[in-house]
């Protein structure tokens, strides 16, 4: 079967073309052929100069990741056909997120560098380097360790767009497979850091970085583990955690979130006072309670009741 390939072409050195177009290939393609194959197969037989980054081919490697129809996808683990069926055709272009060098290349700095700040390695210290791992402790970050560096979940990330300081979903899921392996000496200084502005509470929490991670490493998942480790260790003294501690008290209270009272706890006062006329917007248009008639929900015994259960566990685990 013939399909039309659609490829963004980029080259910042051609003096002809220095902007960014769309070059249409036809390729057959056979049954189980990859993205991946068909890229090779357009470079060998009709254009040498495109360019795009590849290696291991079998999914391990992680530099294939490129933008297939629209998402972060590794061209060598994607086949042609069922993509094609299902997305109705065929277009390819470089990870979001990231600058272009050229074609589907792009510049990976900025990816690396967010990794080198959370420092990608084991810290231990005399006293935690011989704690013996058990199977539950393996458990806890083996998701994390499975990361093949592609970025694609960095490309999807909602956060990392409209800021590109954001530590991002990658680094963070490398970060806990350090904080949350027992031989690690310096967890809650890991934490700390973490903690801070651009740091994991940054996270939007629209699940992309799970959904488009090709090795179900769930960084989402990661960052999660990583803020509940933080709060368990006393670090509340930023908007993220004041955030969840506002949250968590105003569901104890009405059994919903009271919109305004959580913005002035995780705010503060002063800076809340800019997110007046948003409140006001948001309010006309039903989307909050209204700041000082905050309705309790029906059944609000029954998540006080909730409440009360998890406490009483939480206690049970300290004992142990
Ligand atoms: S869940 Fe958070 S880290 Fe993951 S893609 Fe969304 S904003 Fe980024
Ligand atoms: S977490 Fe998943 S998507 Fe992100 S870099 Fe690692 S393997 Fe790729
Ligand atoms: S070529 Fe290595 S992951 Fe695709």
């Amino acid at each position: 079967m013939k399909i039309q390939f659609r490829i963004r072409r980029y080259n910042p050195n051609d003096r002809n073309a220095p902007e960014p177009y769309y070059q249409a290939y036809t390729v057959e393609v056979a049954l189980g052929m990859t993205v991946l194959e068909a890229l090779l197969k357009i470079s060998e037989e009709q254009d040498s100069t495109l360019s795009f980054r590849k290696s291991c081919r079998s999914a391990i490697c992680g530099s294939c990741a490129m933008t297939v129809n629209g998402f972060s996808r590794l061209a060598c683990n994607l086949q042609v056909l069922p993509e094609f069926q299902k997305m109705g055709g065929m277009t390819i272009e470089p990870l979001a997120n990231h600058r272009a060098v050229k074609d589907l290349v792009v510049d990976m700095t900025p990816f690396w560098n967010k990794m080198e700040k959370v420092n990608p390695f084991l810290m231990p210290t005399e006293k935690t380097a011989s704690n013996a791992v058990s199977a539950e402790d393996e458990e806890l970050i083996d998701q994390s360790q499975k990361c093949i560096m592609c970025a694609c979940c960095n490309a999807e990330c909602n956060a990392l767009e409209i800021d590109e300081r954001f530590v991002a979903p990658a680094a963070l899921a490398k970060a806990w497979r350090f904080v949350g392996d027992v031989r690690e000496g310096h967890g809650v200084k890991r934490l700390e850091r973490l903690s801070e502005e651009h740091g994991m509470w940054d996270c939007v929490r629209c699940v992309h970085c799970t959904q488009y991670c090709p090795k179900g490493v769930a960084p989402l998942k990661q960052i999660e583990r990583l803020r509940s480790a933080a709060m368990k260790a006393g670090i509340l003294d930023n908007p993220g955690a004041k955030h969840v501690e506002a949250m968590a008290e105003s569901v104890e209270k009405f059994g919903r979130l009271d919109e305004a009272a959580m913005t002035f706890k995780t705010l503060g006062f002063l800076k809340s006072l800019g997110k007046i006329p948003l409140g006001i917007r948001m309010e006309l248009h039903g989307k909050m309670p209204h700041p000082y008639i905050v309705p309790q929900i029906e059944g609000i015994e029954e998540v006080r009741e909730i409440y009360r259960e998890a406490a009483a566990r939480e206690k049970e685990k300290k004992k142990e």
